[in-house]
């Protein structure tokens, strides 16, 4: 659909922002779909949020996505935030109801999207989630929700506690790994820290030591070197595209109400990475 008068924009807003997959992601969903949306990224520095999100409120943007480093930072901004958002300390949707602007958090739901598609059940599943940052907030929540019985690892061990001890006011299944060793017992192993994003960075763990057959799983999106030996290993791996993929559905039925294309949107993604 040709942009008009009427066309309803939504934004990324990151910085940096122009690698991002989803204006291609989404501009190509809302093609296929006949909506009158278009998405655009949109460069902010921190110290320029507060006035673009003023700015997106008085030009009536439809919505938004927030990525780094604007997650945590834009949520006292807001009119509302979601629950789950809350909890997690991080927004990545929001979505402008009649000038109200509402914060949700799509990360952790999408990554419980990805598992399923890919038949990986973490119910009464022995779960070892190494990392407590951002994006292990955003996922511990559903894998505890859906009946994990779920470790945390992190090598700062006080924000493992924390992540852990915030979790256990809601579910029983949740505790703090002391260590690695933790590794030979778990079903399923997920990495959430940023190791693998650099090539020289070391592995998060070493996937020689899991059972044969442990899932692995790497919440980053390139086919990093963890997944790589895992895959040589035998195992079964799950890379981060698919939590790419299935934020964005959710994200985009939050603006729109409607249920998107999603293998649509998954050829877009895995076409553009080649
Ligand atoms: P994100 O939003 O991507 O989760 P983050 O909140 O900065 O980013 O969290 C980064 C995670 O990667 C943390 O768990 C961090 O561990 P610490 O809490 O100990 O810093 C982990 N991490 C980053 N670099 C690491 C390294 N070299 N070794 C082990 N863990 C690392």
């Amino acid at each position: 659909m040709e942009i008009s008068g009427t066309t309803q924009v939504i934004a990324i807003l990151g910085h940096p922002v122009s690698h991002s997959l989803s204006p291609l992601m989404h501009n190509s969903a809302f093609r296929k779909m006949g909506l009158d949306y278009c998405y655009i990224a949109l460069d902010v520095h921190p110290s320029g949020l507060r006035a673009a999100i003023e700015g997106i409120r008085e030009m009536g943007f439809a919505g938004l996505n927030i990525t780094v480093p604007h997650k945590e930072a834009v949520m006292p901004m807001l009119d509302k935030v979601d629950p789950e958002a809350a909890f997690i300390g991080a927004v990545n949707t929001i979505v402008n109801r009649n000038g109200k602007l509402i914060g949700y958090n799509t990360d952790g739901r999408g990554f419980i999207r990805s598992l399923k598609e890919e038949s990986v059940e973490v119910r009464d599943k022995n779960v070892l989630l190494v990392g407590a940052g951002g994006a292990a907030r955003a996922v511990s929540w559903y894998l505890a929700e859906e009946g994990s019985d779920l470790s945390i690892y992190n090598r700062t061990s006080e924000k493992a506690d924390l992540l852990a001890g915030d979790l256990a006011i809601n579910f029983k299944n949740v505790r703090r790994a002391e260590s690695l060793d933790a590794l030979v017992e778990a079903d399923i192993v997920i990495n959430s820290t940023s190791l693998g994003l650099n090539p020289q960075d070391p592995l998060p763990f070493d996937p020689s030591g899991l059972k044969p057959g442990a899932v692995v799983i790497d919440l980053i999106y390139q086919d990093t070197p963890l997944i790589q030996q895992a895959r040589q290993s035998g195992h079964k791996t799950i890379g981060g595209l698919g939590m790419l993929l299935w934020q964005g559905v959710l994200a985009s039925e939050l603006w729109t109400g409607l249920t998107p294309p999603h293998e649509h949107m998954k050829d877009i993604i895995f076409k553009s990475l080649g």
